[in-house]
């Protein structure tokens, strides 16, 4: 993409290197403790370790650092985060819905197991999300209310007043163009609200107060939705082997997108014109900001 906004010096790859290995080696630690050997460990292994970019987990962990408290279970959060899109994606990727066959570069779990199995898989891994939030809450010794907080909005962020909620408008929106209010109320619910919540999990859990709650709504608001009109500009564009998913889906589907709408040359500029909006609104902040800067700018230039 040509189209870049203010630019920022971090340079958030090793940065991004990093912390994806701390969430996988977390994320891997938490499945072992948590699920017995057997077909369904290995279907919910296979889809939450393989290789996805951990945008969630990284957003909530660089979320409680620019507070600049984090709080020492935000791992925990942040690997519940993780299930809950894994499981997302496990079930956008069934026949019923997106029917897709390639996903992190592999085949989908219904591909690879088969469809009961990727249903269940699923199933256990939002379960476990929430397993793993309320043992936090429980272990918790100081501010246990916290964790009482961030449940609350994960939950909403992920059912039927989020990303159920876009899934389902997705789904009905199959074959009929959206006028562009309703497409942006879509890709808010669908991507944006897990998006938002993981930002608010790290914020809440390092203690931010209201003016830092109120900035950071800014910066998830806007990234949550450049995320998913960039998901859209990919589809067209992208390549395959680098997203290790399938392109041009979207148009075959008769999805609604930003690209369908408003063509891919003013989507890009929408998309950097929201990532210019959530830099803006990490001036409250100091350099603490520097990794959700580069992550913003990241959501725009990312290849996959
Ligand atoms: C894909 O999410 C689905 C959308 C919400 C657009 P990601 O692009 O974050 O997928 P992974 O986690 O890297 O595989
Ligand atoms: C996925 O949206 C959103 C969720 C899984 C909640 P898409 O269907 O547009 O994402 P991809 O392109 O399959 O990753
Ligand atoms: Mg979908
Ligand atoms: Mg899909």
């Amino acid at each position: 993409m040509q189209i870049r906004p203010a630019t920022v010096s971090f340079d958030i790859a090793p940065y991004l290197e990093a912390r994806r290995r701390i969430i996988n080696r977390s994320l891997e630690k938490a499945l072992k403790k948590r699920v017995k050997p057997g077909r369904l460990f290995d279907a919910m292994a296979y889809a939450l370790l393989a290789p996805g970019k951990r945008l969630r987990p990284i957003l909530c962990l660089a979320a409680a650092e620019v507070v600049g408290r984090p709080h020492s279970g935000v791992m925990a959060a942040a690997c519940a985060l993780e299930m809950i899109h894994t499981y997302s994606l496990i079930h956008d990727d069934l026949p019923a819905m997106d029917n897709d066959a390639i996903r992190r570069g592999r085949p989908t779990a219904h591909i690879q197991f088969d469809e009961a199995t990727a249903i269940l898989a699923g199933d256990a891994l939002l379960t476990l999300a929430f397993e793993m939030l309320a043992d936090a809450f429980r272990r918790s010794k100081s501010r246990p209310e916290l964790w009482l907080q961030v449940i609350f909005e994960v939950s909403r962020a992920a059912g039927a007043q989020g990303m159920i909620e876009g899934q389902m408008q997705d789904i009905a929106a199959e074959g009929r163009g959206l006028s562009l209010e309703r497409l942006q109320k879509m890709h808010c619910l669908k991507t944006g609200a897990l998006i938002e919540a993981s930002v608010k999990a790290g914020a809440v859990l390092a203690g931010a107060d209201a003016g830092q709650m109120r900035q950071l709504k800014i910066y998830s608001k806007n990234i949550g939705l450049a995320f998913q009109v960039t998901d859209d500009i990919l589809n067209v564009e992208g390549d395959p082997k680098l997203m290790g998913k399938a392109a041009g889906t979207d148009q075959c589907r008769k999805k609604s997108t930003y690209p369908g709408l408003m063509g891919l040359e003013e989507s890009k500029r929408f998309a950097a014109h929201l990532v210019n909006n959530a830099l803006q609104s990490l001036r409250f902040f100091d350099t603490k900001a520097n990794p959700l800067s580069g992550l913003a700018e990241y959501v725009i230039y990312r290849k996959r």
